[in-house]
């Protein structure tokens, strides 16, 4: 009889884990070309890329760079428990890792956000 796959997987700390690396590295990839777009104003002269940079400083450019360091800050811990994974023999640590992940890209954020109001 063929199995087929139920939620029960979904429940698994790893399943959010896989997701949360998903999400974040599409997101950080849908930036990047927009990022480069930005940058290249300079070749207009100084003042085009000081105007478009005038342009982000408000609310909701700031959200949107707090949300792209707390992805960054995940991904990053995230890419690193799967190269554990992968190159390095199984341990326990692993599973704290996740949780570790989580708490790094929390300090991230609030660090992050304490700079925009400092
Ligand atoms: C900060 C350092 C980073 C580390 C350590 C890292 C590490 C990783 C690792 C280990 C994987 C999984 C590869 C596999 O399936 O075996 C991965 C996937 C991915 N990364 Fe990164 N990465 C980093 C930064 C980035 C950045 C800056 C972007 C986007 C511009 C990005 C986009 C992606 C995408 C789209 C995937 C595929 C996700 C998926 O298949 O679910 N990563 N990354």
């Amino acid at each position: 009889m063929m199995r087929t796959n139920d939620f029960r997987a979904r429940k698994h700390p790893a399943y959010w884990a896989f997701l949360v690396h998903r999400v974040s590295g599409l997101a950080l990839a849908a930036f990047l070309p927009v990022h480069f777009w930005a940058m290249g104003q300079a070749i207009y002269g100084e003042a085009a890329l000081d105007e478009f940079i005038r342009f982000t400083d408000r609310a909701l450019f700031k959200f949107g760079e707090w949300g792209l360091v707390v992805l960054l800050a995940l991904h990053m811990m995230g890419g690193v428990r799967l190269l554990l994974i992968e190159f390095r023999p199984w341990s326990g640590l692993r599973k704290n890792w996740i949780a570790g992940a989580l708490g790094f890209g929390a300090a991230a954020g609030m660090a992050f956000a304490l700079a925009l109001i400092g």
